[in-house]
């Protein structure tokens, strides 16, 4: 079979596509024939070496397909099943194998793009507002990114649990988008001041939330946007690290909170992970979620998707298909 390899980590040129043997189901393993491939940011992490396992790995978190073979032990799926993953390493292929427990069944009314697509960006979404800062109805929210393909989903969200959203975006299109998402106001960071507009939207109490995928280049304003005792979700780093942080600025900006969450920890078992992509998948089956597809590439032609995605382009979800 073919898959997307990293011998050494590096830039564009350190993604292989090679031929590899079929894996094979270990006892409590399935093997799944993937449909569709979620390409994510912490992909780019694997490939230039910033998160590091050992090599050659295969890069990918996230896919849908259908079972092909399961291990002596599996009774929870079987050949056929349609099903959808997020957190296994190694999903840039045409087969993947998965532990059983973190395979969840796609319901009528979702396609494989669909599902590929809200694994990892929808679950976020779904964390983000529900568990890691549980949004009430009436409460303001900065988004930043929110055109982006997490930013959308998580707009949407938000507005399903009443909040006040504010976006912001690099660009006109972004800002559409975010629009289109629910966004009630978006500020485009690139042109206009978000610290100083957000003070000005809030008459200067600030947001009770923000939900900061950027890091670098948005982490100390965002501070500033807080309400007192806000909540400071950095859940990315997408324009580059955040510096340490140094306990004293918490209280000096209002006895403020800090998080740096991860998916993986919150959907640490079966009834987590289950809850949570269910409730995506009802609402994308009643039409109440949209899912943007923005692009999808063939697997072949990873390294452009990894281009679009690093050039700040990316307008939904992108996707590659083996
Ligand atoms: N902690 C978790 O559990 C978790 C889970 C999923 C994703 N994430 C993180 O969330 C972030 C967004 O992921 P995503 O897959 O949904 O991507 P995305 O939002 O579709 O794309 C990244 C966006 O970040 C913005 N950005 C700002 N500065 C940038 C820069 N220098 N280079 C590239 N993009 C820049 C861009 O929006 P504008 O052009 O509008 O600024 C861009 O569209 C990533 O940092 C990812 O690691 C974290």
């Amino acid at each position: 079979m073919k898959a997307i390899r990293v011998h050494q980590y590096g830039g564009l040129e350190a993604l292989k596509y090679e031929d590899v043997p079929v894996p094979t189901p270990g006892t409590d393993e399935a093997r799944v024939k993937i449909e569709a491939v979620g390409v994510n940011f912490i992909d780019i992490y694997h490939r230039i070496g910033r998160y590091q396992g050992s090599l050659p790995l295969t890069l990918g978190q996230e896919a849908a397909g259908i079972v092909d073979a399961v291990g002596s032990n599996v009774t929870d799926v079987k050949p056929g099943d349609r099903v959808a993953y997020a957190s296994v390493q190694g999903s840039y292929a045409e087969y993947a194998i998965t532990p059983t427990w973190r395979l969840v069944p796609i319901s009528a009314g979702v396609d494989s793009q669909q599902a590929a697509a809200v694994m990892v960006q929808g679950m976020t979404a779904h964390y983000l507002t529900h568990s890691t800062y549980p949004l009430k109805a009436g409460e303001a929210a900065l988004i930043h990114a929110a055109g982006g393909g997490t930013g959308q989903l998580l707009v949407q969200i938000a507005k399903r649990r009443g909040a006040r959203v504010i976006g912001t975006v690099s660009t006109e299109e972004k800002a559409r988008l975010a629009r289109e998402a629910g966004a009630d106001e978006v500020i485009i960071y690139t042109q206009t001041d978000f610290e100083t507009e957000v003070k000005r939207l809030t008459n200067n109490i600030g947001v009770d939330v923000v939900y900061d995928s950027v890091g670098k280049d948005t982490f100390d304003k965002s501070l500033n946007c807080l309400r007192r005792r806000g909540y400071m979700v950095l859940y990315g780093q997408s324009s580059g690290s955040v510096a340490p942080v140094d306990p004293q600025t918490l209280n000096a900006k209002g006895s403020i909170f800090l998080t740096r969450p991860f998916l993986a920890h919150y959907t640490a078992d079966r009834a987590e992970l289950l809850g949570r992509v269910n409730d995506l998948f009802k609402w994308i089956a009643a039409g109440e979620l949209k899912v943007r597809v923005d692009k999808t590439f063939p697997l072949a032609e990873v390294a452009e998707a990894h281009r679009y995605l690093e050039g700040r382009h990316s307008k939904g979800k992108i996707l590659l298909i083996p």
